[in-house]
């Protein structure tokens, strides 16, 4: 059921979607206090294992050497090229791309080719900039702030969830980045409702449409959740049940759609863990990284090989197809934005927008017009 009776006012005008005065104001409030998804543990398990990222106009660099995970800002201190501009990658040690200057795990440089040259050398200055970096089970987070608060306390009463999702039982999957012509409220508030999945997903959701009899909503000023009983939906529910019974795990029925204030989102169904974070780049643009754990179980058999491959691949695939179907949308409704004489209104099956855009205007110190 859904809590709301009558529709709710849509707080945050067209401007708050295309202003830069406003765009400034969430980066300042919003985004550099927090902690931002860069990595799964997957994806950094080797030795000399990197990935990058860019956040806020701050590119980073993450990296495993000998054994620890760190986070510099991802500049050289010689002429300020981007160390590495690969997605992801292991190496011995940093070496910028440009002129080969070294660093070592902790950041302070090492090989600089003809070092003759940069007599008296300022080794404290030229070390890489650290930033802060948790993990939430093997989801890697770092922050830009000089001081966060801890991640467990930023993410809230459901840490401990998250961390057993994207940990033991289910291993990585896969990991993706998209770039999107549209503010980055405009994917969050995308994923927060059903309404739209008969007009732009009219086949990927199997049938699933979740429903006022179907959906259960938890409001909170910090956090929104939609949780819903799959066996509702009985193709979806006998592939996950036919999956979760060959590796061996246990079946709750279960679909979970969590929403952190203010841009991370979580998916859990029994077979998979989807982690969303959508990262603001101007006010009209917006980038995801998209990372994905399955479950696996602890059978080791051909069998429950075969249907880890399969789960997969459907778990991959259907997610991407889902993400690039609502993609599509999303420039033609930044262009709307631009140019709307209208307030906007949110239907109750949207109830859990308001809830965001609550939190966005106090965040920011504005109250709704
Ligand atoms: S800019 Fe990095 S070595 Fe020159
Ligand atoms: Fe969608």
């Amino acid at each position: 059921m859904f809590v709301h009776k009558n529709q709710l006012e849509h707080l945050l005008k067209p401007e708050h979607y295309t202003s830069e005065r406003f765009f400034q104001k969430e980066l300042d409030h919003i985004f550099l206090p927090g902690w931002h998804l860069v990595a799964g543990m997957g994806e950094l398990s080797k030795p000399g294992s990197f990935v990058t990222a860019e956040l806020f106009g701050t590119p980073i660099i993450v990296s495993n050497f000998d054994g620890k995970l760190s986070a510099f800002m991802n500049v050289c201190s010689h002429r300020h090229c981007l160390i590495n501009s690969d997605r992801k990658g292991q190496l011995k040690q940093f070496k910028c791309q440009y002129h080969g200057w070294e660093y070592k795990a902790d950041g302070s440089t090492g090989k600089i080719p003809e070092a003759n040259c940069f007599r008296p050398f300022d080794r404290e200055n030229a070390k890489l900039k650290r930033f802060p970096l948790a993990t939430c089970g093997e989801l890697v987070f770092i922050s830009l702030a000089e001081d966060p608060p801890s991640l467990r306390d930023y993410l809230g009463d459901c840490f401990d969830e998250i961390a057993g999702r994207f940990s033991g039982p289910s291993q990585f999957n896969m990991s993706w980045d998209y770039e999107y012509g549209t503010n980055w409220k405009v994917p969050v508030e995308n994923t927060l409702e059903a309404y739209h999945i008969p007009q732009l997903h009219p086949t990927s959701f199997l049938g699933v449409y979740p429903g006022e009899d179907y959906s259960t909503h938890t409001l909170e000023e910090s956090h929104t959740r939609l949780e819903y009983n799959i066996r509702e939906y009985w193709l979806v529910y006998r592939l996950l049940r036919r999956g979760v019974l060959l590796l061996g795990g246990k079946l709750t029925n279960t679909y979970i759609h969590h929403h952190i204030h203010p841009n991370f989102v979580v998916i859990f169904v029994d077979l998979h863990a989807y982690a969303f974070s959508y990262v603001p780049v101007t006010s009209g643009t917006s980038k995801v990284r998209l990372i994905t754990y399955s479950f696996r179980g602890k059978k080791r058999n051909p069998i429950s090989w075969i249907t880890w491959l399969i789960s997969k691949y459907f778990g991959k695939r259907s997610v991407l197809q889902i993400a690039l179907e609502d993609a599509a949308i999303f420039s033609d409704q930044q262009r709307g934005l631009e140019s709307s004489p209208h307030p906007g209104c949110i239907g109750t099956l949207e109830e859990r927008l308001y809830f965001f855009q609550k939190f966005v205007l106090d965040q920011c110190g504005e109250s709704p017009e």
